[in-house]
């Protein structure tokens, strides 16, 4: 879509060392305290709150050889204010070239998705759209997005291709289409060969509404949408990865209504929507393990996409984000490298699995 657009979060850092690092350091520098002490009291009393917190960082020369003198440095262990994050609008898609992937360690190049063939439902814009770029940065071969939104759609994968020079494809189709689905992923074969990834975000939801006032056609249509839909997009997908004799990768978005129950909106229909999505892809997982078909779901929190971006949410957003450790809602770029290991061979031993990303929001 033509005003459609990443946005980048840096996480703001206090230092630029490897935290992992100076967290071994830290610890390091605990134990060698306990080793003195005699009791558990004494241990206790004798922690040191320490205000730096000594470094040893070693790097390669500027050849990108291993270095010989170690830098020595301190930082700071006070609390500092939080720090803003930074926002910055991406719009390029810069896909991988062959000379890029040539260059790249073996254990990056398996989290590419270099070469393969890509549908994507509901990437006519939101966290689809996203993941579609993501997928067109790591390595795929072509993308091809399923939406029931013609206009966005249209412009979503003209963007797309235009930005990212990939072969990308529209396809107006309606995840409760059977024959509608059936008759694109052909096409899908045709034009660029059997599909190896099937990303599912195509989904709606409603929410703020009590059972005892559902409307039993409005039920009827979510459960449609978000689960028969996953299923008609995976058997068709799984059929077309069977007949080429092609394993393969089918990424279902649930979300973590399928594991708890949102607050203070009731949305039951939704919740129970996505329960499905997630028991149904465990069971898919289990019996197409034996065609080489794996099938894992993303379970997001609450993301910054425009299906929370109603007025009538503004409120309940401050709880949400007031529970979520975090402190913010999830930006539309947060499930792209989740996305992108799944559809990779780096994921390869990981089938059945549900991988919530919510910032820390089930914690509590
Ligand atoms: N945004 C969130 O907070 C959040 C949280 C958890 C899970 N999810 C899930 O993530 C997925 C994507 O959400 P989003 O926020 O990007 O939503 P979105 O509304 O921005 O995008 C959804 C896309 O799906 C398409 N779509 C809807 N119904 C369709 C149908 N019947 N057939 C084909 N396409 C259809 C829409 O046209 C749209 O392009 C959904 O499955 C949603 O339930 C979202």
């Amino acid at each position: 879509m033509a005003s459609a657009s990443r946005s980048l979060r840096l996480a703001g850092r206090f230092t630029a060392v490897p935290r992992p690092f100076a967290l071994r350091t830290a610890t390091a520098s605990v134990s060698q305290r306990a080793a003195f002490t005699v009791s558990a009291r004494r241990f206790k009393l004798g922690v040191v709150r320490e205000t730096e917190v000594p470094v040893t960082v070693y790097n390669p020369d500027s050849k990108g050889a291993p270095g010989s003198s170690p830098e020595h440095f301190t930082i700071s262990a006070q609390p500092s204010r939080p720090v803003e994050p930074v926002v910055e609008e991406v719009e390029e898609v810069q896909p991988l070239s062959d000379e890029v992937y040539a260059q790249m360690p073996r254990t990056l190049q398996k989290m590419s998705v270099k070469g393969k063939v890509i549908i994507i439902t509901g990437g006519a814009r939101g966290l689809g759209n996203n993941m579609a770029r993501a997928c067109a940065e790591a390595g795929a071969k072509a993308i091809a997005i399923f939406d029931a939104n013609q206009e966005l759609g249209d412009e979503s994968a003209a963007e797309l291709h235009q930005k990212s020079g990939l072969p990308v494809s529209f396809f107006k189709v309606d995840v409760r289409d059977g024959s509608a689905i059936n008759a694109a992923v052909q096409n899908v074969v045709d034009l660029y060969g059997a599909p190896d990834v099937l990303v599912n975000s195509a989904g709606i939801a409603d929410s703020n509404i009590k059972a005892e006032n559902y409307d039993h056609q409005m039920f009827r249509r979510l459960i449609d949408i978000n689960l028969t839909g996953s299923f008609l997009m995976s058997q068709s997908v799984g059929r077309a990865m069977m007949a080429a004799g092609k394993p393969g990768s089918i990424i279902l978005v649930a979300s973590m209504s399928g594991s708890i129950v949102n607050y203070p909106q009731e949305q039951s229909c939704y919740n129970a929507s996505k329960a499905g999505v997630i028991q149904f892809g465990k069971s898919l997982a289990a019996e197409w393990a034996k065609h080489g078909i794996r099938v894992n779901c993303i379970s997001p929190g609450y993301m910054d996409t425009a299906l929370n971006r109603v007025p009538a949410l503004d409120a309940q957003k401050k709880i949400w984000t007031e529970r979520t450790p975090q402190d913010r809602l999830g930006a539309v770029d947060d499930l792209n490298g989740l996305c992108v290991f799944l559809a990779s061979d780096a994921s390869g031993y990981m089938t059945g699995s549900n991988v919530i990303i919510d910032g820390g929001y089930t914690l509590y």
